[in-house]
Formats: C-alpha cells, structure tokens, sequence
C-alpha cells in the first residue's frame, strides 16, 4: 500500500457514543479494526489488516509522543493520549486514546489494545493543539530526527516538572 502524507487540513468527527477500537502485535501491526475505525479512518478492513499502525499518522504530530506511549506501553503500563489521526483521503480526526499492553498466562505481553473517544474539545483547543504545535517546532528545528523528539520530550518533562504532576495526572485534568 502507498503511503502518503497527503493531509486536507479537514476535520472529520465520530460520535460521542462511538468507540474506535484497533489492536496490533508486539510490532504495531494492525491485528483487528471494529466498524467505527474503518468508517471515520475511510479504510477497508482488508487495507488496515497487518498494515504498520503509522498508517493512520499525521503528520502535524509530535513525534515524542509515540515514543512516550510506546515507551509505556512495552514496559506494561497503559497511557492516555490525544492523537491526530489522518483519513484516507487526507482528512483528520482527533482522539483521546486509552493504550494498553494485552498479557497471556505468564504475564508475557503479547500485543496491544487501543479504544477512542471523542476527546474534550476544550483541552483540545486549550492546551493540546498549541503544545503539540511547539513540540512539533522543537522537533523541527533539528536536522536529526530523534535529536528533534529527545529534546521536544525533555520539553514535556520540563512542563510535568514546572507543574508537579506526573503524564496521566496531567491529561486527567486537563
Ligand atoms: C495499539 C496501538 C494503537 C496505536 N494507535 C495509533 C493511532 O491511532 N495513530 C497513530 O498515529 N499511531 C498509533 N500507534 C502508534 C504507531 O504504532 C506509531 O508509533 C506512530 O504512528 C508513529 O509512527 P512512526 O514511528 O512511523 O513515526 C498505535 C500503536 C499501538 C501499539
């Protein structure tokens, strides 16, 4: 499958009752999509299956924002994130997404869960989009890629530490 980055700068939206659900294997790889993911994401389920989850990224994301949620995930610890998918068609939809790691009998982790909400629009437009903006310009300014996301996540650190509240305390109340 092609990948593009083609974005429209369109917000398309999904119902407050809605879930949009994925799981993926221990590398990302999409292993399940529910109807709500295919329809606002504009996908097939035969397109997503086994596709990288960074199918769906936008490209207006922070990168140090993967890193902290995967960082959490594979140590076994969930984490609550607002993300900007992409749509197929270049499209965006904004998410407030719970993560979770999905353990067998031996407490191995052998996967991962996502569920979506509708975020809060107010924390979004409030706080999230405009420090997701900075950190992207963080990241920006360095030539080197993880250069970039190391300094825009010490960012985040520095802000956790300015107020003195952990990651999840902060997008509780927020
Ligand atoms: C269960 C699960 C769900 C994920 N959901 C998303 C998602 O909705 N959007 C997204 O961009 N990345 C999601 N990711 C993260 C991607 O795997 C990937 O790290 C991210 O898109 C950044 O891609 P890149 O590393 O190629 O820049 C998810 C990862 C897991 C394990």
């Amino acid at each position: 499958m092609t990948k593009t980055s083609y974005v429209t700068g369109k917000e398309a939206f999904f119902g407050d009752d809605e879930i949009i659900v994925s799981k993926t294997d221990l590398k990302g790889h999409i292993t399940y999509a529910n109807d709500v993911f295919l329809k606002i994401a504009g996908y097939t389920e035969a397109e997503v299956l086994g596709q990288p989850h960074n199918l769906i990224r936008h490209p207006d994301m922070p990168r140090c924002v993967y890193k902290l949620l995967w960082d959490t995930i594979s140590s076994g610890a969930e984490i609550f994130a607002y993300v900007k998918n992409r749509c197929k068609n270049g499209d965006h939809y904004w998410v407030l997404a719970h993560v979770t790691p999905s353990f067998d009998a031996n407490k191995a982790i052998v996967g991962y869960h996502s569920n979506r909400r509708v975020p809060d629009r107010q924390a979004l437009e409030r706080v999230i989009i405009p420090l997701y903006r900075d950190l992207k310009k963080r990241e920006d300014a360095f030539e080197n890629r993880k250069d970039g996301m190391n300094a825009a996540f010490d960012d985040i650190t520095a802000l956790l530490q300015g107020k003195g509240v952990a990651y999840d305390e902060f997008i509780a109340t927020i």
